[in-house]
């Protein structure tokens, strides 16, 4: 169930059925977002658990600290979890919600754009594993989602732009007026970005197939990130599919046809957000070998969402090794000439 600031009450009559709520939440959703959901929602007798903000605690020992704490404060079956901040907040509470006692209700309230429009939606939780991005994870769909944008007020630009990249990602896939998109006006096409996801969701919860669309610049997004996930320049998740949807573009014009022109679009509203470069120089080999491990991809073959026209994805496309080395390349040395151009 979507909700907005409109719904507090709905929020609040969702709440009050539970014993405990056990609000989750990191150091920097507490600080920016905590007072501002305070003053909507009685938090009074929420019992506050803060985790460390960063890609790098998206693992076990995190969950295991908070699984120490649910059961320090007695949390039972009937007892709620609020995941109060990013994709990272809400990955992880919802895949923690659903092991502690096989299984409690949570809801989403995301503080970030891609939070809001992408990962808080849609109940695939979980936590990265040797490395590899979201390899121990769970189905679980929230009781809620709660869409403030308020919250954004205090989110870093660079952020901002990370979640913009996933809206983009819509408008290749899904809907070209998310291309649309800017700075400027960003907040209008919050909803709309929600409700996409959402049904594309209803369709495939799994991701057995239609939801498959979805990962549209991962294959090669989610190694990079995973690559740099412990690196003094790590990226964010969207700077790293903004890379990955340059791959799949590329290899979607050479093994489908799709015509040039919209690569060269991409570039252009890339421009438009980043207008620099992103990734000077990443180990390729190191990259690939990533890219082997991940879980959409077996038989020795990558399987990626391709373009074969706009708003035309093809799941499940087969590429070879070499293939799939050759766009990362092609990505890296478009990226130096963003580099040259500045
Ligand atoms: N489950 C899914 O379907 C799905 C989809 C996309 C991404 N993800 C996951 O989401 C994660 C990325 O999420 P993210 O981009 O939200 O990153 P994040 O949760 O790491 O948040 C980014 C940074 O912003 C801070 N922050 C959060 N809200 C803030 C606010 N309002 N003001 C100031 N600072 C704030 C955080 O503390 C953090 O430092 C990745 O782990 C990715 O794998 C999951």
């Amino acid at each position: 169930m979507i909700l907005t600031k409109n719904d507090i009450d709905k929020f609040q009559n969702i709440v009050k059925k539970y014993d405990k709520v056990i609000l989750l939440t990191d150091d920097n959703a507490r600080r920016c977002c905590l007072p501002l959901f305070s003053d909507l929602v009685d938090t009074n007798n929420y019992i506050v658990v803060t985790i460390s903000h960063g890609e790098t605690n998206k693992n076990l020992r995190t969950v295991s600290k908070v699984l120490k704490k649910l059961i320090e404060i007695n949390a039972s079956r009937h007892s709620l979890m609020i995941n109060l901040g990013g994709g990272l907040v809400t990955d992880i509470g919802g895949f923690i919600a659903s092991i502690f006692l096989r299984g409690v209700d949570f809801v989403n309230v995301p503080t970030t754009l891609l939070a809001m429009t992408d990962a808080a939606i849609g109940g695939k939780t979980g936590v990265d594993f040797m490395n590899y991005k979201n390899l121990v994870g769970s189905f679980a769909e929230p009781q809620a989602i709660l869409i403030i944008n308020d919250f954004l007020m205090t989110l870093p630009k660079r952020e901002l732009l990370s979640g913009m990249v996933e809206m983009i990602k819509y408008g290749f896939v899904i809907d070209k007026k998310m291309l649309d998109l800017s700075e400027d006006n960003y907040t209008d096409f919050i909803m709309p970005a929600v409700f996409m996801k959402q049904s594309i969701v209803d369709l495939d919860m799994r991701d057995d197939s239609a939801r498959k669309i979805l990962n549209f610049g991962h294959t090669v997004g989610h190694a990079i990130e995973s690559y740099l996930v412990e690196d003094e320049n790590c990226l964010s998740h969207g700077e790293c599919v903004a890379l990955g949807i340059y791959c799949s573009l590329w290899l979607s014009v050479k093994l489908l046809g799709l015509n040039k022109e919209i690569l060269g679009q991409y570039l252009q509203i890339y421009n438009r957000f980043f207008n620099r470069l992103i990734v000077n120089d990443i180990n390729i080999d190191k990259v690939m070998s990533i890219m082997t491990h991940d879980k959409k991809n077996y038989d020795g073959k990558y399987r990626f969402v391709l373009l074969k026209d706009m708003q035309n994805p093809v799941i499940d496309v087969m590429v070879s090794f070499d293939e799939a080395k050759n766009a990362v390349d092609a990505m890296l040395k478009w990226q130096k000439t963003c580099l040259n151009d500045k």
